[in-house]
């Protein structure tokens, strides 16, 4: 009998040749690091270089995310990657109102330039890659990064990140976004053609399916929804006027990793030849880079328990393990208490030398793409592949992403499985080992890290001190002049970035934003 899998596919108990009767590897399969990249995107992969360890963090002021980060340099994580508290990423000051019990919470308070020098104290800015999970005021984050990279002597053309810039996500699952679908397009596109003209290394976007899945979506519905999302992406830069192979090479994409592997595995590999084949045959796309498929993955938050957390060492090491089977790029492991609250200095190491184990005391980066050729994975693979195009199909016979988005469709099915998950939990038909199975009469105290609720005072002084040492005038026509911009057709990205240079806050220039475009007004489902 066979079981279903999370996207409700058959995974049978036994596989023979009969699961690829009639398949060609030469077709399905190529070659690692060749079109279609089933089996990765580069030809030699962790062979020739691990995927980078890539810990996602961020708290409190930027002092203290600065000593997070360089404590995570010094236990040898290789990519940085910042968590950005809720104000800043709604485009408001600590100071503001709506801000009040947020500051610093989920991440680090980012309102002007000086706390950005501070968040990259002593961190040359030319020798980490720095990713900023920062979506409507993704263009303020990343010009403060350059502007403080400047200051370094360290120029925009050598810069290697990534900004999430992903807001059709948000107005799905995760809810970070500012301004309408159409301003919120445009400013995306114009990031696109400020960093091809700039910032030549830098990822532009970071299209996601992580949070979709956090808030219920199957694999299917992760790969499905955030392929759409990025053909509706393309569709906007190439209807601005770029030539799609002017952006595509620097598109990135950000999924899940869950404890259910082998799907997991051959969804990464099902994902990477959809892609291909709809930018190279759908797009026309010429350059290879195009048509890749690179990712970064997290462990799946959702699948921690706050019950007996140290299991959570062993989800996090299986999710981790199907994030390299399937060819990750870059990659997140979460702490074993983070369903609790924060991750400790200890807790975070821990999470960080999973990887390393995996790396470094394991054969899986001996070899390009090892579970090529299996019977299940190939099977798993060609089926997601046809679940997912199958959803593609129903969001563009909806008009795309965005008018789907508009109806409600992605957010109706993710939260109709996310409902079917919660039942077969509560029936105890799913096992989670702690929770449902296997649980303790008494749980073991357990500390968690609290966050200094001072900080929201300490982030309003150094505001003020900030508004009282700048130059007004400089930073009101700075401001008028982003107005116009976004008035207008022009890139808003070069008269933003000289309001952040002359030290306007975050609230200020998303509020000159907000004034031109207004804010979104999402629609109701169910
Ligand atoms: N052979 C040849 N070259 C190789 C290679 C190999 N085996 N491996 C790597 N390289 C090269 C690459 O070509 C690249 O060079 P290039 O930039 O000139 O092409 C360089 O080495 C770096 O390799 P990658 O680009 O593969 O790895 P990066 O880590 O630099 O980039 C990425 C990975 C996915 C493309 C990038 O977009 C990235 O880092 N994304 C991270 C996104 C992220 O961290 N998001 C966090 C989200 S948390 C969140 O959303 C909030 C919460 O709610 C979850």
């Amino acid at each position: 009998m066979a079981r279903e899998s999370e996207s409700g596919l058959p995974i049978e108990p036994v596989y023979g040749p009969a699961a690829q009767a009639g398949w060609d590897p030469a077709v399905e399969l190529g070659e690692p690091g060749a079109y279609p990249f089933t089996r990765g995107v580069y030809p030699t992969m962790y062979t020739g270089r691990p995927w980078t360890m890539r810990q996602y963090a961020g708290f409190g002021t930027a002092a203290e995310s600065n000593a997070r980060y360089r404590q995570l340099i010094a236990h040898g994580t290789t990519g940085l990657s910042v968590a950005f508290d809720l104000p800043t990423q709604m485009g408001h000051d600590s100071d503001a109102p709506i801000a009040h019990g947020e500051v610093g919470k989920v991440g680090v308070a980012i309102d002007s330039i000086d706390d950005m020098r501070v968040l990259f104290g002593g961190i040359p800015l030319d020798e980490v890659s720095t990713s900023m999970t920062i979506n409507a005021p993704a263009a303020l984050l990343l010009l403060l990064y350059q502007l403080v990279a400047e200051e370094q002597g360290v120029s925009a053309d050598r810069l290697t990140g990534t900004v999430q810039n992903d807001v059709l996500k948000e107005y799905i699952a995760r809810g970070t976004y500012i301004f309408p679908p159409k301003p919120s397009l445009r400013l995306t596109a114009d990031i696109f053609r400020y960093c091809r003209a700039g910032l030549p290394k830098w990822n532009t976007i970071s299209i996601s399916g992580y949070h979709m899945a956090e808030a219920g979506a199957s694999p299917a519905q992760e790969i499905a929804f955030t392929l759409a999302d990025g053909i509706e992406y393309v569709r906007a830069a190439v209807a601005s006027g770029m030539d799609v192979d002017d952006f595509a090479p620097r598109l990135s994409f950000f999924f899940v990793a869950r404890t259910t592997l082998l799907e997991e595995a051959a969804k990464f590999r099902a994902a990477r030849r959809i892609w291909a084949r709809v930018m190279k045959e759908d797009f026309g796309a010429r350059d290879p880079r195009s048509w890749m498929l690179r990712f970064h993955t997290q462990t799946a938050g959702v699948q921690l328990t706050a019950q007996q957390p140290e299991v959570n060492l062993v989800r996090v090491a299986v999710q981790a393990l199907a994030a390299v089977l399937g060819g990750t790029q870059s990659l997140h492991t979460n702490a074993f208490d983070e369903a609790i609250a924060l991750p400790t200095d200890k807790s975070a190491r821990l999470a960080l030398r999973t990887q390393q184990v995996l790396a470094y005391e394991t054969d899986v980066t001996a070899t390009v793409d090892p579970l090529a050729g299996s019977y299940a994975v190939e099977r798993l693979t060609d089926d997601l592949e046809a679940a997912t195009l199958d959803l593609m199909r129903k969001v563009e016979d909806l008009g795309g992403a965005v008018a789907a988005i508009e109806r409600g469709f992605q957010k109706g099915e993710i939260e109709r499985n996310a409902y079917r998950i919660a039942q077969e939990t509560d029936a105890g038909d799913r096992v989670v080992v702690g929770v449902n199975r296997f649980q303790l009469d008494e749980e073991e105290p357990y500390e968690p890290l609290r966050v200094d609720p001072a900080i929201e005072a300490r982030q309003a002084e150094r505001l003020a001190a900030l508004r009282a040492g700048r130059d007004r005038g400089a930073v009101d026509s700075a401001l008028a002049a982003l107005r116009k911009a976004a008035e207008g057709e022009d890139n808003v990205l070069y008269p933003m970035k000289e309001a952040l240079r002359a030290r306007a806050t975050v609230g200020e220039v998303c509020g000159a934003l907000r004034e031109v475009w207004g804010t979104y007004v999402p629609s109701d489902t169910f």
